[in-house]
């Protein structure tokens, strides 16, 4: 399956995160609506997370709507929840089919109710696909996430189930919507933009950024190619040095 990519499999990422930016710059540039550019959006997606289970990623986390996002236009967010459910319903057998495995991480509960229904009933009808994890970002903030976790380690320490020595950075990790899933080792961000916009904070302490100008309705399988091979030439040296990261692999 790999072959006809032409890139090492040993360095493979392990998990791709991706901040999809850029779909309204995209209408823009052609005189169409935003919303237009969110629908040409989905297709990128198809294409990336089908891509990805080719090529062998194990997981692939999608930003697809922020907590800051609910401020948009309501005919914006509308938009973008009619696209995720109809997304939903249409790629579930797709997942199956493909044996991947949906997740969802965010402030989950802010979801419309019809949205949360299906979201949750693909998720279960998922759960036994090992192939890749397709985690979806929804209604994510970094922060809230984070101060979600600062309140049930105080809520754990408080009934004694854990104790205030125990806390590392592998338990608070746990305590992230995150936990079990490895942090990314690539972050890629469309459409030009050098931040980070509240994603994924605690996680990509040591996770190789790329940035591309491409705008996401455009990203596509060569583009993944594209950021897979840059980053499979840097050096991670996670604090370290050049020869004992080279030693290491003796
Ligand atoms: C990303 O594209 C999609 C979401 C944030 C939901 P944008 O809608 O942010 O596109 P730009 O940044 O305005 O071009
Ligand atoms: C980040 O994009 C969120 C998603 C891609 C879902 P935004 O367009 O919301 O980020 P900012 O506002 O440019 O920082
Ligand atoms: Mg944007």
């Amino acid at each position: 399956m790999i072959e006809h990519f032409n890139l090492p499999k040993d360095k493979l990422p392990y998990h791709i995160a991706i901040i999809m930016d850029g779909n309204g710059r995209w209408a823009k540039k052609k005189n169409l609506n935003r919303i237009k550019g969110h629908m040409k959006g989905v297709e990128a997606v198809r294409e990336v997370v089908t891509a990805c289970r080719e090529l062998g990623i194990k997981v692939l986390t999608l930003y697809a709507f922020s907590v800051e996002n609910w401020q948009r236009p309501a005919e914006e967010v509308n938009a973008l929840m009619g696209l995720l459910k109809e997304y939903l319903l249409k790629e579930s057998p797709e997942m199956i089919r493909n044996n991947i495995r949906l997740n969802a991480i965010g402030r989950l509960e802010d979801l419309p109710p019809d949205v949360l229904e299906i979201l949750k009933k693909t998720i279960k009808q998922t759960e036994g696909c090992d192939g890749m994890i397709l985690n979806l970002a929804l209604s994510y903030g970094g922060r809230s996430e984070i101060l979600h976790a600062l309140k049930r380690i105080f809520s754990d320490l408080k009934d004694g189930r854990i104790r205030e020595e125990e806390i590392d950075s592998p338990l608070f990790s746990k305590y992230l919507w995150t936990n079990g899933i490895p942090d990314p080792d690539l972050l890629i961000r469309t459409s030009g933009e050098f931040r980070i916009s509240n994603f994924l904070l605690w996680q990509i302490a040591y996770t190789e950024i790329y940035v591309t100008e491409t705008l996401w309705p455009d990203f596509n399988r060569e583009e993944l190619l594209k950021a897979i091979a840059d980053y499979q030439s840097r050096e991670r040296r996670f604090g370290m040095i050049s020869e004992q990261i080279n030693g290491s692999k003796e």
